[in-house]
C-alpha cells in the first residue's frame, strides 16, 4: 500500500499491541512509536518485549510500556487486569492491534490434532475475542478510536486451525464494525500482510527463500494508515502489499 503518515499520525495516542516481541508485532510497535504513540507492549516472551522496548528508547520515541502476557492461558479476570492497569497507568486507549497468532501445523481436517486445535484457536480468536470485551469500555470512552485486526487469506486445503482461525477473525472484525458504527465510532478493520519474512512465515513455508519476502518493516505504511484518524474505512479489509 502507498502512503506517507504524517511524523504526529499518532502522537498522544496510547495503543497496546500484541505479539509485539517479534515480526510483524514489532514492526507495528516501532513504526507506531516513531510517530508519536505511547505503545504497551504484548507478547508471551518477556526477554522479546523488553529488546523491542530498548530499541524504541534508543530511537528516541515515546518511552514504551510491557505486559508479558501468554494468551494461550489467560482467563477472563487476566483481561480485567489488563484494563484496569491501562486505566491506571495511561486513563485511555485508543488503540488495539490484534496480531498474535500461532500457525500450529499443515493439516487435513480429518487428520487435525485435535489438541492443537483448540490451541490455535484460543491464541488466535478467543483471545482477541476476550481483549476486545474487557478493553472496550476504555475504547469507546475515547474519540475516533481503532480496532485493528492483523488476517490471513488462508481458506484452502490442509490450512487447518490457522486458516479457520483467520476467517473467524474476519467474521469478529465485520461483526464489530457493524455494532461499533455509531455516533462516536470505533473503527473497525483488518489488515492482510501478505507474505512476510517471519517466524510464521518460515514455519509455514519451510522450503521458501525468506530472502524473497518483504520485512516487516517494509509493510508498515498500511499499519499505519489503518491506525491513524485519517482512515475512515470500517468493517475492511486493507491488503498491506
Ligand atoms: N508473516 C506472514 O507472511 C503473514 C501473512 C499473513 C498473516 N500474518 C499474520 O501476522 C501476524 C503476526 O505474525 P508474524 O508473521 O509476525 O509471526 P511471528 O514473528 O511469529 O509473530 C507472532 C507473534 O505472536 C506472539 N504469540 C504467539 N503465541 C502467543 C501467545 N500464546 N501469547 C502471546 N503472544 C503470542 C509471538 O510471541 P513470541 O515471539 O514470544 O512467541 C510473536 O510475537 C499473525 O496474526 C499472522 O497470522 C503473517
Amino acid at each position: 500500500m502507498q502512503y506517507i503518515a504524517p511524523a504526529d499520525l499518532l502522537k498522544d495516542k496510547i495503543i497496546l499491541i500484541t505479539g509485539a516481541g517479534d515480526g510483524i508485532g514489532k514492526a507495528a510497535a516501532k513504526a507506531y512509536a516513531r510517530h508519536g504513540a505511547t505503545v504497551v507492549l504484548l507478547g508471551r516472551t518477556t526477554q522479546k518485549l523488553e529488546s523491542v522496548y530498548d530499541e524504541i528508547i534508543s530511537e528516541r520515541s515515546v518511552q514504551p510500556a510491557i505486559y508479558p502476557m501468554n494468551l494461550e492461558g489467560a482467563s477472563p479476570k487476566d483481561y480485567a487486569d489488563l484494563a484496569n492497569t491501562i486505566e491506571t497507568e495511561f486513563g485511555a486507549l485508543h488503540g488495539l492491534l490484534h496480531n498474535a497468532a500461532m500457525f500450529g501445523a499443515a493439516s487435513p481436517i480429518q487428520h487435525h490434532d485435535v489438541d492443537l486445535w483448540y490451541k490455535v484457536m484460543q491464541i488466535n480468536v478467543n483471545a482477541a475475542f476476550l481483549m476486545t470485551r474487557a478493553l472496550l469500555p476504555l475504547l469507546v470512552k475515547t474519540d475516533d478510536s481503532r480496532i485493528v485486526f492483523t488476517t490471513d487469506d488462508k481458506t484452502q486445503a490442509y490450512w487447518g486451525a490457522y486458516g479457520t482461525s483467520k476467517a473467524a477473525i474476519n467474521g469478529l472484525m465485520n461483526i464489530l464494525a457493524d455494532e461499533l458504527d455509531t455516533e462516536h465510532p470505533v473503527r473497525v478493520n483488518a489488515i492482510n500482510p501478505g507474505p512476510v519474512r517471519t517466524r510464521l512465515r518460515a514455519r509455514a513455508f519451510p522450503g521458501e527463500n525468506p530472502n524473497t519476502l518483504k520485512t516487516p518493516d517494509e509493510i508498515m505504511a498500511g499499519y499505519l494508515y489503518v491506525m491513524g484518524e485519517n482512515c475512515d474505512r470500517n468493517g475492511e479489509i486493507i491488503q498491506a502489499q
